[in-house]
């Protein structure tokens, strides 16, 4: 056989252990060669491993060796012989005979495997083809019919000892081949076993890291956060001060300022304020990913909120020269909510809307009430008519101006994202905006995303769930227009 058979298993830390004749054989390939060697040869087999399991035999027992078990004195004659041949000191590899009272004889040969013996292979009971009278020694077993004897005799296999020596030979380097495969296909099942065990090692490994990290990740949000939160209140006070104090001034109460002056403490005043706004929304933003935003929930008549909002943004949008337009339904569904933060969430958009529309554009924010489809109706299809519908209100705050190409419509929710770096120059703001908006959406269990505007702009469609209030809404339609 070729080298690679001298393969260092144990090398491969596969813990084979000693190689055994029961685990290389495949039993069925076994018993297929020794029902063949039967067949062809009219001689019994019997493979045994070597801690004496019995892997394969010939299926039929001789007559006479039938006939001898029958009596009592016979099985034991022959139990004898059985355990002397299994017990049989074999140390040629080409084998050895051993006789029986019969007159027949067994031949064994030893099965070899990468240089040690793990079995044998037994070839027998034959007769010498020369014998035909019943020798004495099965006569003296009592019990035995002479007659009976003489007549089975000629039934049992017969062979010289050169035919069962190249039959053994043969029966060898069958057994050599079959060996070979099965040792190859034990070692690639345990490699096989080995490298599954290797990788899920290696998985849980990776996922122990993981789990750490996204925990010292969180660790260091919150404290990220509470970072923020801390600054930003620090940062406020002295502001706060400094925008009094350049008020007072240009109000004049300590005493006159000339032309260059006022300018000056102007730019300081507005300056401040861009300041103290910014850390307003760097507070807001670091409450609600920590999660500690105050929310006063009532029953929020949205139309009301839109006004409020508009009316809030309207200077700037006559400033420029774009108009601005609010419409909401009579009796549309409440909104259960913060009143506040929802007109913080379309005061921003409002401001987005009027700071990319260009002078002689539009803003429109339009509410409307509409059905949605509880999450977790089921997929089969029947469900989808069973699903049960959740009222919702829809606003959409659409403008005419440059609008936002499709792949930035997420990232623009992110904090500090802003699309073009040098529009925002002229423009000014920090790209924090957004990202408020959509946590403070979400924590109305509210969702918000971005759709084109044709021919140019964008609208920002955030819905907001309806509540389920004692007394139904009953306000009136809101139709206004800034211009
Ligand atoms: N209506 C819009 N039309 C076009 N682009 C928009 C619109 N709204 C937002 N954007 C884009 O998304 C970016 C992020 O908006 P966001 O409101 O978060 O930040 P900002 O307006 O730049 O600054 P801030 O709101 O903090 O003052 C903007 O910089 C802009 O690029
Ligand atoms: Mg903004």
């Amino acid at each position: 056989m070729s080298d690679e058979r001298s393969v260092d298993v144990d090398a491969l830390g596969l813990g084979l252990g000693p190689l055994r004749l029961e685990d290389l054989v495949d039993r069925e390939a076994m018993r297929g060669m020794v029902g063949s060697i039967e067949q062809v040869f009219g001689m019994p087999v019997r493979i045994v491993s070597n801690s004496g399991v019995s892997l394969a035999s010939s299926s039929r027992e001789a007559p006479l060796c039938a006939m001898i078990n029958e009596e009592p004195a016979g099985r034991r004659a022959c139990g004898a012989i059985v355990s002397e041949v299994k017990r049989l000191r074999v140390t040629s590899s080409e084998g050895t005979t051993h006789g029986c009272f019969t007159g027949a004889c067994y031949r064994v040969v030893p099965i070899e495997y990468e240089g040690g013996t793990i079995g044998r292979a037994i070839l027998g009971p034959y007769l010498p083809p020369a014998a035909e009278s019943v020798p004495d020694t099965l006569l003296a077993i009592e019990g035995v019919d002479p007659a009976r004897a003489a007549e089975l005799l000629p039934h049992m296999a017969r062979s010289t000892e050169a035919t069962a020596e190249t039959v053994a030979k043969h029966l060898v380097a069958v057994l050599d081949v079959i060996l070979w495969s099965g040792h190859k296909a034990l070692l690639t099942s345990k490699m096989h076993i080995a490298s599954i065990r290797e990788s899920y090692r290696e998985l849980s490994e990776k996922n122990a890291a993981l789990e750490q990290a996204y925990e010292r990740q969180q660790e260091l949000d919150k404290l990220k956060s509470n970072f923020l939160a801390t600054i930003s209140h620090e940062l406020r006070t002295p502001l706060t001060s400094i925008l009094g104090y350049s008020e007072m001034l240009v109000g004049g109460i300590a005493g006159e300022l000339t032309g260059p002056q006022l300018d000056f403490v102007q730019i300081i005043h507005s300056k401040s304020d861009q300041l103290l706004k910014l850390i307003m929304s760097l507070l807001d933003l670091s409450k609600l990913e920590s999660g500690t935003v105050m929310m006063r929930r009532s029953d929020v008549a949205i139309g009301a909120v839109l006004a409020e909002a508009a009316s809030t943004v309207a200077p700037v949008a006559t400033k420029k020269g774009v108009t601005l337009t609010v419409d909401a339904p009579a009796d549309l569904p409440l909104v259960l909510g913060d009143p506040e933060r929802l007109r913080q969430v379309f005061v921003n958009l409002g401001e987005n809307a009027i700071k990319f529309t260009p002078t002689g554009g539009t803003v429109q924010m339009v509410a409307r009430q509409m059905a949605t489809e509880v999450d977790g109706g089921g997929d089969e299809p029947g469900m989808v008519l069973l699903a049960p519908l959740r009222q919702m209100v829809e606003v959409r705050v659409t403008d005419t101006g440059i609008g936002i190409p499709t792949a930035e419509r997420d990232k623009v929710f992110d904090p500090f994202y802003q699309v073009d770096q040098s529009s925002t120059r002229e423009h000014g703001g920090t790209g924090l905006g957004l990202s408020i908006v959509k946590r403070l959406v979400e924590a109305h269990h509210g969702t918000v995303h971005i759709e084109g505007h044709e021919p140019t702009g964008a609208v920002f469609v955030v819905r907001l769930p309806a509540s389920r209030p004692s007394s139904p809404p009953s306000h009136g339609a809101i139709s206004v227009r800034f211009a």
